[in-house]
């Protein structure tokens, strides 16, 4: 299961170099173009205002820029040889921060701007629209709004556009349908609105259109059909709607043609087979296309991927697809294919010749009869199946079980008799509500008597203090609170207490002093006798530690217990709504869950307490054991980080050596833990992202990274990864899948309306973060403020619409 993307980039990256090189050997050809008006000192001045509105530059990179050295050798600037005029400034992965000043404009002689993986910010300048000796313009992975420029039509010698991954607003450019020489045009992965302009039709060499992931409407314009050396074509993740013109049929280049998730309708003409014969991938799925499936599409020899599932197509499916040498993805589910008959099964024969076979999905369509033995003899590469949902009788042949590498097969919700998994029966929503009624009832018993025991410990506080003397008004303010105090708060530390056990100690509810403050008690697992000293004082840092997502730390006991051994604790303000972890997963019969934005909001809030710690506090902290129970959610779901600095309080207190972030065995919990962490690695920030993504795969897919299915390289990143590859629906929580929709009796309603396109689309881009900040190697890896912006750029897409 090749992931597309790669594919793409390294495509646009051979193209990228090619043209470098040519736009390079041109240079020395061109004779020397002489302006009055402009001269090499306009350059200078120009590199130097941009320099100037740069607000962040922390590898020093134009801070370098200065009179030792002529500007022609500044640190990304490129010269003509003679002329001394600037070429090219590429200034690539050095975390530019700032706008891009409209000096730009003035480097009259400038072939490429290549800025990507940056941070700049604001508008791209109008006055790009003057340079019409560019050919390449890249500032792909910026923070760059706003409206593309449209003079942007004026450069003529464009020749790759690529402003991917932005935050650009506003449509498409009509203008660019006088870009002749625009090759490459990738727009991807922005906000981008309005509709597909008519003059595309009129950019002859074109080859790449990608616009995937933006908000786009309306019509593919038949125009586009005139591109006759367009070879990608990736126009999914919008709200384009309408008939996709036959035209598209005629484009004999075409490799890539990437529609998904959008509301187009229309046949595959019966000729596909035979006019895109250099198709590699077809992706339709999730959009209102009917008819059936077209027999000529075993006559494309290269083709990889056939998605249709999510569509309307009805009939049997071709029995010729066995042609298909190189196919891994066939993705027919949802759909309307079959006719509750054996002969539905005749393609399955044909498959087997398909040795690089690695999905088959046919759930949710009309196949009946029995599952032919043949299913054995599919190829070996086969990992996942799916034929739920179907009308499927008899037995499961035995055959099945020589799918060697098989990691999921879906069989429910068919006739089959000998199956030992249970079927679904139509009484099962009434007999889960009943039991839901009972557990509301012991989940009510059980609020009232932790209440009863607050309101009697305050009350007990309350005498006591008023018998007292006490100069102690608020806790807060001490520097820690006695064993014995801890003792009375927590009911003797009663296992009635006890709301959690965590890696560095339990947790016991409390009630203090006479404001009934109810608190959250940590008492530390402690190995060895530490130095009271150094625990205090970290303690206190910890308590300057403040951040709206982090768990406030209100005081501390160091102190010894009544059988003389160290007694340590930490004393936080409680969170009504407990872990997140009871939220993600819920205990059978507990109706509670996150919808789709409070999962967001929670994975921003978590991303910016480890922001905090790692770049704003006064002494960066590791946090070392991030996980959902050690993220806690208050009353308003705002989820609140705890355990940060636990690892530093504690190798203190256990006397390793200072200076070092050397945390020995307190490197987090199996699942989480980075894995250069297991080959003795120090803590560190990238160990900390790590935990970060795989809590949010967690959060969105609702599986846990310690479940049995994962084990050895096969985990949870993995698992996202793959499945990404394929179908978006199968990895995510089945409860967001069925956010929205009502359940009629028990069936699925149509899948189009199974997730709203709108949330199915932000998952993705958020799975997407979760993958990069758990990458294995570490400096592949996300920063958290990265991630933290990205994640806010999802909300904000997600609430646009
Ligand atoms: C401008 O060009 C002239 C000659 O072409 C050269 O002597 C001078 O050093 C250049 N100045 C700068 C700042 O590059
Ligand atoms: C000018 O830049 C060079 C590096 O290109 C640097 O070594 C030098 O310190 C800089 N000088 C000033 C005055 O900033
Ligand atoms: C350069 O660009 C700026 C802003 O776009 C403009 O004000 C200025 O007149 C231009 N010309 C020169 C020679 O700097
Ligand atoms: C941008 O960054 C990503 C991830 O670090 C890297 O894979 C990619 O090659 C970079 N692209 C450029 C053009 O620097
Ligand atoms: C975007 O650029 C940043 C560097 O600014 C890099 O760390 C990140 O990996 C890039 N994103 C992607 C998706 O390559
Ligand atoms: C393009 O250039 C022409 C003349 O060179 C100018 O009149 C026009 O305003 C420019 N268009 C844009 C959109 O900048
Ligand atoms: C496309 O180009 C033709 C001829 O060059 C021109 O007549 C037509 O107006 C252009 N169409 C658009 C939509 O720009
Ligand atoms: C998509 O477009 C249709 C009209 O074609 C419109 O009714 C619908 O609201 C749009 N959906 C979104 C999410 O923009
Ligand atoms: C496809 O191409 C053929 C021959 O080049 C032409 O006759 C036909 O009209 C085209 N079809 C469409 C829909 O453009
Ligand atoms: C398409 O494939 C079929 C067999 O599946 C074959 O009979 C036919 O000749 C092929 N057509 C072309 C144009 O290759
Ligand atoms: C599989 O391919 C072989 C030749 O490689 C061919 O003889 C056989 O008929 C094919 N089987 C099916 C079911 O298509
Ligand atoms: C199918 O698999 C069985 C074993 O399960 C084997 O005996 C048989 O020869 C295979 N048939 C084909 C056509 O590969």
């Amino acid at each position: 299961m090749k992931p597309l993307k790669p594919k793409i980039f390294s495509m646009s990256h051979v193209y990228s170099q090619f043209l470098l090189l040519f736009s390079l050997s041109l240079i020395s050809l061109l004779p020397i173009p002489t302006t009055r008006a402009q001269t090499n000192q306009t350059d200078k001045m120009a590199l130097l205002k941009f320099k100037e509105s740069i607000t962040n530059d922390p590898h020093g990179v134009v801070g370098s820029w200065n009179d030792s050295t002529h500007f022609c050798s500044w640190v990304g600037v490129t010269c003509g040889r003679k002329h001394q005029r600037v070429t090219a400034l590429k200034l690539e992965g050095t975390d530019l921060g700032g706008p891009i000043s409209p000096f730009i404009g003035n480097l009259s002689f400038l072939r490429s701007i290549m800025l990507r993986n940056n941070s700049l910010s604001g508008h791209i300048p109008q006055e790009v629209g003057r340079l019409f000796r560019l050919q390449l313009f890249l500032l792909w992975n910026n923070t760059l709004s706003g409206e593309i420029p449209t003079s942007l039509g004026n450069c003529s010698q464009l020749r790759i556009i690529d402003l991917s991954a932005n935050l650009l607003t506003g449509p498409i450019p009509m203008e660019f349908g006088s870009l002749i020489n625009l090759q490459e045009l990738y727009l991807e992965r922005n906000i981008l609105t309005g509709g597909l302009p008519t003059s595309l039709g009129n950019i002859s060499w074109l080859v790449i259109f990608s616009v995937a992931i933006n908000s786009l409407e309306g019509a593919i314009p038949h125009e586009i059909g005139h591109l006759e050396r367009l070879s990608m074509f990736e126009i999914g993740l919008n709200n384009l709607s309408g008939i996709i013109p036959y035209s598209l049929y005629n484009i004999s280049s075409m490799t890539i043609l990437s529609i998904p998730a959008n509301q187009l309708s229309g046949n595959l003409p019966r000729y596909i087979g035979i006019t895109l014969s250099k198709l590699q991938f077809l992706e339709y799925g999730l959009n209102k296309l009917s008819g059936s499936i077209p027999e000529s599409l075993s006559n494309i020899s290269g083709l990889q991927t056939i998605d249709l599932a999510g569509n309307n197509f009805m009939g049997s499916v071709p029995t010729n697809l066995g042609n298909l040498r190189e196919l891994s993805i066939l993705g027919l589910g949802h759909n309307n294919l079959g006719h509750n008959s054996q002969k539905d099964w005749d393609f399955l024969n044909s498959l087997i010749n398909c040795s690089k076979l690695e999905y088959l999905g046919l759930r949710v369509n009309n196949f009946g009869g029995n599952l032919p033995k043949a299913v054995g003899n599919l190829s070996h590469q086969l990992m996942r199946l799916e034929l739920n949902s179907n009308n499927i009788h008899g037995s499961i042949p035995a055959e099945i079980t020589s799918l060697r590498n098989l990691l999921s097969l879906d069989l429910r919700n068919n006739s089959l008799t000998d199956l030992h998994l249970p079927l679904c029966s139509t009484g099962g929503s009434k007999r889960v509500k009943k039991h839901v009624l009972k557990l509301r009832i012991i989940v009510i018993c059980l609020v009232l008597f932790f209440f009863l025991l607050a309101a009697s410990f305050a009350i007990f506080w309350i005498r006591k203090s008023k018998r007292k003397t006490s100069t102690f008004s608020a806790f807060e303010g001490l520097l820690q609170v006695s064993y014995r105090r801890i003792l009375e708060a927590t009911g003797g530390l009663s296992p009635n207490n006890l709301i959690g056990v965590g890696s560095f100690g339990s947790v016991y509810k409390g009630t203090f002093d006479s404001e009934e403050r109810v608190v959250a008690v940590k008492v530390l697992n402690l190995q060895r006798k530490g130095a009271t000293k150094s625990f205090l004082a970290e303690c206190n840092a910890l308590k300057r530690v403040k951040h709206r997502n982090l768990v406030k730390v209100l005081t501390c006991c160091s102190s010894v217990d009544y059988n003389g051994n160290d007694f340590k604790a930490l004393v936080f303000e409680f969170m009504v709504n407990g872990s997140l972890e009871k939220w993600i997963h819920p205990e059978p019969g507990e109706n509670h869950s996150l919808d789709f934005l409070q999962r967001l909001n929670v994975s921003i809030d978590v991303a910016s307490a480890l922001q905090y710690l790692h770049r704003e506090c006064e002494q960066p902290i590791v946090h070392c054991d991030l996980k959902p129970s050690n993220v806690l959610l208050d009353s308003a779901l705002v989820a609140h980080v705890s355990d940060f600095g636990l690892a530093r309080l504690l190798s203190t207190s256990n006397q390793v050596s200072e200076g070092k972030s050397s945390t020995i065995g307190l490197k987090g919990s199996v699942g989480y833990a980075a894995p250069e962490y297991g080959i003795g690695g120090e803590a560190s920030k990238e160990g900390d992202v790590y935990s970060f993504g795989i809590l949010l795969l967690e959060i969105f897919t609702g599986k846990r990274p310690t479940e049995e299915m994962f084990m050895d390289d096969f985990n949870l990143h993995s698992y996202v990864k793959v499945a990404l590859a394929e179908k978006l629906l199968q990895v995510i929580d089945p409860i967001l899948a069925l956010e929205g929709i009502e359940e009629q009796n028990g069936e699925t309603s149509s899948y189009q309306t199974q997730l709203s396109r709108n949330i199915q689309k932000c998952i993705l881009s958020v799975l997407e973060v979760g993958l990069t900040c758990s990458k294995e190697s570490p400096e592949e890896r996300m920063k958290i403020e990265d991630a933290t912006r990205r994640l806010q750029m999802i909300k904000r897409t997600f609430l646009l619409e």
